[in-house]
């Protein structure tokens, strides 16, 4: 393994220990009498807020390639259905978060982890470009491509995809920050404030599913990030 997979490695070791001590601790705190219901439903966020972190660092893990990515089939329909609490409690407030969701299955062969961290560096992303509050849309729905902008596909081959959009109200971006924000390790943020591994992770994403990005964006006009994922086709038994 080299430095760096070693590095991610053991940082990732050294979280999941610190999150152990976490989920000990909110195992107790729930395990006493009398808790009333609004703090049980704080105790609840904490444990979703553990099991993320778990998941994340068993993505680093992943990253340092000890371990390989686990594609499983995801129906996206339901997962944001039920990954959006997370999403919505992420963004804090003077930012609201509206789904839509088509009534049909959609489903998808991904890592559902790497789905999972890529969406929410995505919400992330939006509420930092709208300090002053806005509106981030998670949208779902099936689209066929033309092959003239499918960089996946061949020429005769059609495939029909599921587009998840994240969009926002916020600042947008300028034609040369548009041009590099799929980078690793491009950011226009503080050093304390991003690495600038957000967008490369949810292009990460959409690579090992066969997928692509596109981002739309201009100064003022807000930003939306596209991820098409192929449809998995259920073969007959
Ligand atoms: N929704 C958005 N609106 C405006 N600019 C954006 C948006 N998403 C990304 N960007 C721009 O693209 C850059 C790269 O984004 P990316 O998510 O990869 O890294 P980051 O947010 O800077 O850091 P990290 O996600 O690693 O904490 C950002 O620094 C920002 O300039
Ligand atoms: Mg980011």
């Amino acid at each position: 393994m080299d430095v760096l997979g070693q590095l991610t490695s053991s940082v990732a070791h050294d979280f999941n220990n610190v999150l152990t001590v976490l989920d000990c601790n909110i195992d107790l705190l729930k395990s006493q009498e009398n808790l009333q219901e609004e703090q049980k439903n704080l105790l609840d966020n904490c444990i979703e807020a553990v099991e993320l972190g778990s998941n994340l660092s068993n993505r680093l893990t992943k990253f340092a390639r000890v371990e390989p990515l686990a594609e499983t089939r995801v129906d996206l329909n339901a997962w944001i259905d039920s990954f959006g609490k997370l999403l919505n409690r992420s963004v804090g407030k003077g930012i609201s978060i509206e789904y839509v969701l088509p009534a049909d299955t959609m489903p998808v062969l991904v890592d559902a982890t790497l789905l999972g961290v890529a969406l929410l560096n995505l919400v992330t992303n939006a509420r930092d470009a709208m300090p002053k509050g806005g509106k981030i849309t998670v949208s779902l729905d099936k689209t066929n491509i033309d092959e003239a902008v499918d960089p996946v596909r061949g020429k005769d081959e059609k495939r029909t995809y599921a587009l998840l959009q994240v969009s926002d109200t916020g600042t947008g971006m300028s034609p040369k920050i548009k041009e590099r924000a799929l980078e690793a390790f491009f950011t226009t943020k503080g050093e304390d404030e991003g690495t600038g591994l957000g967008l490369n992770t949810v292009k990460d994403l959409a690579q090992s599913a066969d997928g692509f990005v596109q981002i739309e964006s201009a100064r003022g006009k807000g930003t939306a990030v596209k991820i098409f994922l192929p449809l998995y086709e259920e073969k007959s038994p």
